[in-house]
């Protein structure tokens, strides 16, 4: 897709797998760029006064989805924003189709055994708390992978500190604006 004709990039989108540090990463984007920060998961989380735990339990992901789905197409108003997303969101096409319109999206990605070192000793993410989260963020990252490919931009993440993740993100960013002509005439080369 041609980034700079028929997108306006003034959102800077983060997806990726539970434990990629978008969320981390996002607010050291926002500050870089002087941009909004938001987090599409507090957001559901502060508008439904549950959390994410207690959606899943007592209405099921499916509930949990739409719940994105509503909050995505909110989100094609936002301007300036750097906008973190929770791990399956790009997992329904009409999510990234919208967020594409508006923003630049960048896949924060990491191997199953770096995202493993990260989440093992949280508990607040509903899909990893099975029997066997080990094998399930395996299982969910290879079946998502087509997902995320689909971002403009990938970065692997696994060796990599959050301020450096941030500083390429700020710097894809940056490469993606179109380029402005404040005044100054083209060169002709004659
Ligand atoms: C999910 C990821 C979580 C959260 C929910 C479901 C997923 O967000 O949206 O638990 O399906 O991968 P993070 O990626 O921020 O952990």
């Amino acid at each position: 897709m041609a980034v700079n004709n028929v997108r306006h990039l003034v959102n800077l989108a983060l997806i990726g797998f539970m434990g990629t540090g978008k969320s981390s990463v996002g607010r050291l984007a926002a500050e870089q760029l002087h941009f909004d920060y938001l987090d599409t998961d507090e957001m559901i989380q502060s508008r439904t006064s549950r959390t994410i735990s207690n959606i899943f339990d007592e209405e099921g992901e499916a509930a949990f989805r739409k719940l994105e789905q509503q909050l995505v197409k909110e989100l094609a108003a936002r301007k300036r924003t750097v906008i973190s997303t929770g791990g399956g969101l790009p997992t329904i096409a009409a999510n990234l189709t919208s967020l594409k319109t508006h923003a630049l999206t960048v896949c924060l990605w990491a191997s199953p055994d770096k995202i493993w070192e990260r989440v093992r000793n949280q508990t607040h993410r509903p899909l990893l708390c099975g029997p066997n989260p080990r094998i399930k963020i395996g299982e969910l990252l290879a079946a998502r992978e087509p997902f995320y490919r689909q971002a403009d931009v990938l970065i692997n993440t696994d060796l990599r500190s959050a301020r450096e993740v941030a500083q390429q993100v700020v710097h894809q960013f940056k490469l993606a604006q179109p380029v402005r002509n404040e005044g100054n005439h083209p060169t002709t080369g004659a």
